[in-house]
């Protein structure tokens, strides 16, 4: 069981970006802990983060195998599509077009935050949303992509 982890815009900055709302660990502390869980759960991880809506575009197609002859790359998503979330159909329709089941994470419980930041365009498109939890959004929702794979 192989699941792709996709980071999108600006969580490169984890650490130094709005510590009051994403904390203060870095990017590279949260791939450390989702390798750990990962490790313990008996899956294959592979984690990727760009500031380029076509490069995650690219990246979810390539997971579902699209391309001539091309292999699936990874049996799950787990997707927290940064600012993208609220503006990026484009985003959506890759998850739903390439059909790898994908479950959506946020740091902040973007429900709660009010405005454009409470609608998720690409909430519709993926089979779970987990919001709030920090670093712990990632770990639930790499165990709910392990669910929906099993079942
Ligand atoms: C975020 C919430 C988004 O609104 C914001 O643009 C981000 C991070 C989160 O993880 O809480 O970049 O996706």
């Amino acid at each position: 069981m192989k699941i792709l982890v996709i980071h999108g815009p600006n969580l490169n900055l984890l650490g130094r970006r709005e510590p009051d709302i994403y904390g203060t660990r870095t990017l590279f502390e949260l791939d450390t802990e989702i390798s750990a869980h990962a490790r313990a759960a008996g899956v294959e991880i592979d984690t990727f983060q760009s500031n380029h809506e076509g490069a995650i575009i690219d990246r979810i197609q390539a997971a579902g195998g699209v391309g001539v002859g091309a292999a699936q790359t990874a049996d799950a998503i787990v997707i927290n599509p940064g600012a993208y979330t609220h503006t990026s159909l484009a985003i959506a329709d890759a998850i739903r077009g390439t059909g790898v089941p994908t479950v959506e994470v946020h740091l902040s419980d973007i429900h709660s935050r009010g405005g454009i930041r409470s609608r998720s365009l690409v909430a519709d498109a993926c089979v779970a949303n987990i919001a709030g939890l920090g670093f712990e959004s990632y770990l639930r929702g790499i165990d709910a992509a392990i669910e929906v794979l099993k079942s």
